[in-house]
């Protein structure tokens, strides 16, 4: 096999193997070297229904003509140069039309830039030391976002990775996602010097979750209340439902919004952007400094631009009906043969939990049978349906996948989730 002769090679190179630690997962991970569509291929030549699309950007699916032929275009006349270009321009517009809350903007190369810049800025612009972040909440790998809760008689957040000082895990603090009473407690004890909190609207890095009970309204006044600024990280959600982001849809304005994935097209992307007084702080107007070699690049920027101009005149329903039929498909195959197992779905996002319970917050979501899911995506994998590799992740559905791969994902999930 190809791909474990490579993977070998690889793991000469980079830690187990890989570049980013989700992608590795035992005995060998799928090496893919082509796409096309709802489609990707493996260096052996098999080819899968992915609905992993590169963990979520790839909304269009595979080398959507148009988006190759706009990357094309812009490769013949150079790749980097250092300067504002117009192509920042664009895709600024293009933003700033779709999501109100977004006045100003700075391009970044990845998500998680796009909160470090964010929550610096968040610091900044208020004077204040404390960040207030979800348990299960992701914000990319930087050390203010590696901060999980730490035991019951803490109130600080703890490192949820070995280098990071104590001392920055001592200025985040950790709430529990859908439960108010737990940001309230934190609101009445450190109020004052919280800049900001920041969340994901929809979780979907825990799998996915959805706010419950007015929860993220809730965030909204209980943060205007204590004059601290609300971050709503995007880089899953903004795009991804509708052409604006989730914000616009529940009409819950933050103050900062970070985005990623979908804008660049595929391509190396980030972004935090929102009120003009905030984001006029950042350097060299203001004294919050953010900077990248890289940043709001010609060519990510040709990307995200061919994607976003095709997205706009996309009708959304698509999309999310091929979800619904999806989920409502799992969910028959799920009663019918008693499985313990039940689905969040948002959108176009969903997620099988091999769990007894509705998975409504981060503590029901982590008891899910993280050994039987894995179990589920190795069979699903023979069956050449392609799933991020772990009970955590969300699976997205793009454009581009049509109804025989509907039907083929739930013919491949029935006979799958019997043999569990
Ligand atoms: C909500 C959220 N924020 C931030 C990030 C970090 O983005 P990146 O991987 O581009 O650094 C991710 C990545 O999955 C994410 O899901």
């Amino acid at each position: 096999m190809k791909s474990e002769e490579l993977f070998n090679e690889a793991l000469k190179l980079f830690p187990m193997g890989v570049n980013s630690p989700v992608r590795y997962y035992s005995p060998v991970p799928v090496m893919f070297s082509q796409g096309k569509g709802s489609k990707i291929m493996d260096v052996d030549g098999n080819e899968y229904i992915d609905y992993s699309l590169g963990f979520g950007p790839m909304i269009l699916g595979h080398a959507n003509d148009n988006v190759i032929s706009k990357i094309k275009d812009q490769l013949d006349n150079g790749i980097l140069f250092g300067s504002i270009t117009e192509n920042e321009i664009e895709l600024g517009k293009i933003i700033k039309n779709a999501i109100k809350s977004i006045n100003k903007m700075r391009f970044t190369n990845s998500g998680t830039e796009a909160t470090m810049h964010a929550i610096r800025l968040a610091r900044g612009y208020t004077g204040k030391k404390y960040i207030l972040k979800m348990e299960g909440g992701y914000h990319g790998s930087h050390d203010y976002a590696l901060i999980k809760s730490g035991s019951g008689t803490m109130t600080f957040g703890v490192p949820s990775s070995a280098g990071v000082p104590d001392e920055v895990s001592k200025t985040v603090l950790v709430g529990q996602y859908n439960d108010k009473e737990s940001i309230e407690k934190l609101f009445k004890e450190f109020g004052n010097d919280i800049a900001a909190v920041i969340t994901e609207p929809v979780l979907g890095n825990i799998g996915v979750i959805n706010p419950g009970n007015d929860f993220l309204k809730f965030l909204r006044e209980i943060t205007i209340k204590y004059s601290s600024l609300l971050i709503f990280d995007e880089v899953i959600t903004g795009f991804r439902f509708a052409f604006k982001g989730y914000q616009d849809i529940i009409n819950v304005i933050p103050d900062i919004t970070t985005l990623g994935k979908i804008i660049g097209g595929g391509a190396p992307v980030g972004m935090f952007g929102g009120r003009e007084d905030i984001m006029d702080k950042i350097s060299p107007g203001g004294n919050v400094y953010e900077a990248g070699t890289f940043s709001g690049n010609p060519l990510t920027m040709s990307a995200g631009i061919a994607t976003m101009n095709i997205l706009k005149n996309k009708n959304y329903d698509y999309i999310n009906n091929y979800a619904d039929k999806l989920v409502n498909g799992l969910n028959e195959i799920i009663e019918e043969n008693k499985i313990n197992a039940n689905i969040n779905k948002c959108y176009s996002m969903f997620q099988l939990f091999f769990n007894d319970k509705k998975v409504n917050s981060y503590n029901i979501a982590r008891l899910s049978d993280a050994g039987k899911f894995k179990k589920m995506f190795e069979l699903l994998l023979k069956e050449n349906i392609y799933l991020p590799p772990s009970q955590f992740e969300t699976e997205f559905i793009s454009f581009a996948h049509n109804n025989d791969d509907l039907n083929n994902t739930v013919n491949a999930f029935s006979r799958v989730l019997k043999c569990l």
